[in-house]
C-alpha cells in the first residue's frame, strides 16, 4: 500500500520555489515508488570552498536530511542511499574513522525524525563488519524503527553489489546443498530474494550527483531497468528543488522495458 502523505504539509514544504521548478511539475499519481541515490561529491564541495574533506561529509547529512524530509512528504514508499562501499575502506583511515563515527552519531541525532516522520530504517550491506560503536547504534536504529508503517530509508553501508551477489549466490548454493532448493527453482526472482534488498521493489529512479557517470558498485541487480538521472551538484548542495528536477525528468521518460512504445 502506497505511503499517505498530508497535501497541507507537502504545499508547504515546497513553497517558495525557485524560476525552474515547482511541485506543480511533477505529478503526483505518477511517483517513483523507490528513489535511489548516490550521495557523491563531499570531498570536493569541501575541497572547493577550501576545507577538509570530512567537512564535506559533515555537509552532507544536511542534504539527506532534507531529502529524507521531501521524501516523506511526498509519499515516496523507498528512499535509498548508497553512504559507504565495500571500496571506500581504501580511503585514507583517518576519513574513514570520522566517517564511521558520524554514521553512529548522526544515526543517534536523527531517531526522534525517524519517529516523528515513521520512517523505517533498513542496511544494505554487511554491516557485521563495521566497529562495534557504529554496528551498535545501526541494530539499535532498526529494531526501534521496525514498527514503523511510513517510508523504509534503505542505508547502503559497506555495501558493494558485486559482494552482495557473491553473498546470494553462497545462500542459494548452500540451501541446494541442504536439499531444501532445487536447481530448477533457482531464477531471477529467486537471485532477488537473496540480496539485501530481498523485501524492497527495484529503484525506478537512481540519481547520481556530482557529475560522474558511473554505478561504482551499486546495486547492479537492481538497477537493471531504473531511470537514471545525473546531476552535476554536489550531494552537499542537493536540496528538495534538484529532488523534484530528478522527478520531473523521470516522468519525462518513455519506460519500455524491452517493449514497444505504448
Ligand atoms: C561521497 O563523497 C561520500 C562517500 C563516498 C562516503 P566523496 O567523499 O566520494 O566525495 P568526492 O567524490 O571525493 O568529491
Ligand atoms: C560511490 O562514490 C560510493 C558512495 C557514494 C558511498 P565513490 O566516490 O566511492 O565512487 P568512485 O570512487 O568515484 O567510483
Ligand atoms: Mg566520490
Amino acid at each position: 500500500m502506497p505511503v499517505q502523505r498530508d497535501e497541507q504539509e507537502l504545499t508547504t514544504y515546497f513553497a517558495d520555489a525557485p524560476e525552474d521548478v515547482s511541485l506543480a511539475d511533477v505529478d503526483l499519481e505518477r511517483l517513483p515508488s523507490h528513489i535511489s541515490v548516490i550521495m557523491d561529491g563531499n570531498g570536493r564541495w569541501a575541497t572547493r570552498q577550501g576545507m577538509e574533506r570530512g567537512q564535506g561529509h559533515i555537509a552532507g547529512i544536511a542534504s539527506l536530511r532534507e531529502t529524507i524530509t521531501a521524501c516523506v512528504r511526498l509519499g515516496i514508499d523507498v528512499l535509498s542511499a548508497y553512504a559507504f562501499s565495500t571500496e571506500n575502506w581504501k580511503r585514507p583511515q583517518q576519513e574513514v574513522d570520522l566517517l564511521m563515527h558520524l554514521f553512529a552519531t548522526t544515526l543517534v541525532k536523527e531517531l526522534p525524525l525517524f519517529h516523528q516522520e515513521n520512517v523505517r530504517l533498513e542496511f544494505l550491506g554487511d554491516i557485521e563488519a563495521l566497529p562495534q560503536k557504529t554496528r551498535e547504534v545501526f541494530e539499535e536504529g532498526l529494531s526501534e524503527t521496525a514498527d514503523h508503517t511510513g517510508m523504509t530509508l534503505a542505508l547502503a553501508v559497506n555495501y558493494g553489489a558485486r559482494a552482495e551477489l557473491a553473498r546470494a549466490a553462497r545462500l542459494i548454493a548452500s540451501k541446494v546443498k541442504e536439499g531444501t532448493l532445487s536447481v530448477d527453482d533457482v531464477d531471477a526472482a529467486c537471485v532477488s530474494s537473496h540480496l539485501y534488498t530481498a523485501d524492497l521493489p527495484d529503484p525506478e529512479l537512481l540519481i547520481r550527483t556530482s557529475g560522474e557517470l558511473r554505478l561504482s558498485n551499486y546495486l547492479l541487480w537492481q538497477l537493471a531497468y531504473s531511470e537514471f538521472y545525473i546531476t552535476d551538484t554536489l550531494w552537499p548542495d542537493f536540496d528538495r528543488w534538484e529532488l523534484l528536477r530528478a522527478i520531473r525528468a523521470f516522468q519525462g521518460r518513455d519506460r519500455r522495458f524491452g517493449g514497444v512504445k505504448a
